[in-house]
C-alpha cells in the first residue's frame, strides 16, 4: 500500500486518546477546546468517564469464544457494529467538509451517521455522496416553520430517522469559549489570530480549502435567508436553543415526519415515558457529552430508569463519555439497544478526515470484539446484568416511591 498523508498521521493511532491528541495539536486551541470540553466545572463531563469506569465487567471463561458477533439489529435493519455516529455540529470546521468524511466512514462500517443541524455541508449533498444510513438531527428554532422546512428537506432527502434534540432550551455556560474568543458571530482578536496562525495545517487545509470553493463555511442546511458565514449570528441569535419547546412539538414532528423519530437529550425515566407516549420511536439518554447541565448525572447511572420504563416499547440509545469498546458493552448489558459516539468520531475527522473517523470506528469493533472474548461471550445480544458488576448508583430519585439511600435506589438486579 502506497503510504499516504493520512497513513503517516494515523500508523501510532492504538486508541480514542491517540487520536484526541492529533487532533489538539492540529487544531486551534479555540476549535479544540470547543470541541473537547463540558461547559462550567466540568462535572458531568467527569462523572460520565467516572461512572463508566466504575462498572467492572465479569470474565466467564472456557466459553468457547471462537467466534463472535457485534452485528445488532436497528430499526429492523441488520448493521455490523452496535453503535451510532451522533450529532457534531462543528464536523465541517474539524477538517474540509467533515460531514462527507464522517458519513462515509459510517458507510463504510455499516453504522448510521446522525448529520447535525448546524452543519457547514448541505444535507442533500451528504445523501448523495455518502450513501449509508443517514439520520437528520434537529434543534427545533422557535419559528417552527423554518424548522419544519428542514425536516421536509431531510425527508425528501431520504435520511431515514429524525434526532430531534431537547436537552438545550437555554445555552449553556462555556467561559473557555469567552477566553478563547470562540463565539459566534466569531471576533477577531489578537489571540484567536495568533491561535489560527499557529496552526497554518488547518488554516490551509480547511479555512483556504473553504476560500477556494466559494467562501468560508455557512451553515448550509439553514433557510436561504439565514444562511449566513460562521462569522455572523444567524437571525442575531444562538441556533440551538428554544426555551419555550413542549411535548406539543414533539407531537407535531411526529405527525410531520414519516419514518423514525427519536428524542434525544432525555435523562429521566418519566421523560422517556413521555416521549413514547408522543409517538417516539426511540430516546437517546444523553447529557450532550457533558456540555449542557454541568451538574447532570453519568448517563450510565440514568440508563437502567429508562430502559425499566420504557424499554419494551421503544428503542434505547445512550451517549455521552463512551472512550472504549468495554464502556459499550456495558451500556448493551445494561439494556441500551445501542450507543452514540460524539466525540470520538470528531477526533479522528480532524486527525486525518474520513480515514481518522473510519480509524476510530475500526478500534471500537476491535475493542468490542476483544471485551466479548475476554468476557465469554459471542453475541452482543446475549450481554447481560449477568457480565457486570455494578456499584450502587449514586442517586436514583427519578423512581416513584424511592428513597434516596434506600436499597430500592440502587440499580436494581445487577450488583452480583
Ligand atoms: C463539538 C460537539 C458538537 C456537538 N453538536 C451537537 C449538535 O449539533 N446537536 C446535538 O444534538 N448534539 C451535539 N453534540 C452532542 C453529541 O451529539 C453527543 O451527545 C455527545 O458528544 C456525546 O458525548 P461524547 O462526546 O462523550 O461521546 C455535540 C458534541 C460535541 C462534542
Amino acid at each position: 500500500m502506497t503510504p499516504t498523508r493520512s497513513n503517516r498521521t494515523l500508523s501510532n493511532v492504538y486508541s480514542v486518546a491517540d487520536l484526541r491528541e492529533i487532533a489538539r495539536r492540529r487544531l486551534p486551541k479555540g476549535l479544540f477546546e470547543f470541541i473537547d470540553r463540558g461547559n462550567d466545572d466540568e462535572i458531568a463531563m467527569r462523572e460520565n468517564l467516572d461512572a463508566l469506569a466504575r462498572i467492572k465487567l465479569k470474565p466467564r471463561v472456557l466459553a468457547d469464544v471462537s467466534s463472535r458477533s457485534q452485528a445488532i439489529t436497528l430499526f429492523d435493519r441488520r448493521q455490523q457494529m452496535p453503535v451510532i455516529i451522533g450529532p457534531t455540529g462543528s464536523a465541517g470546521l474539524a477538517w474540509f467538509e467533515g460531514e462527507i468524511a464522517l458519513a462515509r466512514a459510517a458507510a463504510a462500517h455499516g453504522v448510521p451517521y446522525t448529520m447535525a443541524t448546524g452543519s457547514m455541508t448541505a444535507m442533500e449533498r451528504v445523501a448523495r455522496e455518502a450513501g449509508g444510513t443517514l439520520w437528520f438531527q434537529l434543534y427545533l428554532w422557535p419559528e417552527r416553520e423554518l424548522s419544519h422546512q428542514l425536516v421536509a428537506r431531510a425527508r425528501d432527502a431520504g435520511f431515514e430517522a429524525l434526532v430531534f434534540t431537547v436537552d438545550t432550551p437555554v445555552a449553556p455556560g462555556r467561559e473557555y469559549n469567552l477566553r478563547n474568543g470562540f463565539v459566534i458571530p466569531f471576533r477577531f482578536t489578537s489571540r484567536n489570530v495568533v491561535d489560527v496562525g499557529m496552526h497554518p495545517r488547518w488554516l490551509f487545509g480547511v479555512i483556504c480549502r473553504y476560500l477556494l470553493s466559494g467562501g468560508l463555511p455557512r451553515y448550509e442546511n439553514f433557510p436561504a435567508h439565514m444562511q449566513t458565514r460562521i462569522t455572523a449570528l444567524p437571525m442575531g441569535r444562538s441556533m440551538a436553543t428554544n426555551p419555550g419547546m413542549n411535548w406539543d412539538d414533539v407531537r407535531a414532528l411526529r405527525k410531520l415526519w414519516p419514518r423514525k423519530l427519536i428524542v434525544k437529550g432525555i435523562q429521566h425515566a418519566e421523560d422517556a415515558r413521555l416521549a413514547a407516549d408522543c409517538g417516539a420511536d426511540a430516546v437517546v439518554v444523553s447529557n450532550h457529552g457533558g456540555r449542557v447541565l454541568d451538574s447532570a448525572p453519568a448517563t450510565i447511572d440514568t440508563l437502567p430508569s429508562v430502559v425499566e420504563a420504557v424499554g419494551k416499547r421503544v428503542t434505547v440509545i445512550v451517549d455521552s463519555g463512551f472512550r472504549r469498546g468495554a464502556d459499550v458493552v456495558k451500556a448493551l448489558a445494561l439494556g441500551a439497544d445501542a450507543v452514540m459516539l460524539g466525540r470520538a468520531p470528531l477526533y479522528g475527522t480532524a486527525s486525518a478526515g474520513e480515514a481518522g473517523a473510519a480509524r476510530a470506528l475500526e478500534l471500537y469493533r476491535d475493542e468490542i470484539d476483544r471485551v466479548l472474548g475476554l468476557i465469554g461471550c459471542r453475541d452482543v445480544n446475549d450481554l447481560g446484568p449477568q457480565h457486570l458488576m455494578v456499584p450502587p448508583a449514586p442517586v436514583a430519585s427519578d423512581q416513584p416511591g424511592v428513597e434516596l439511600g434506600s436499597q430500592e435506589a440502587r440499580i436494581r438486579g445487577v450488583v452480583l
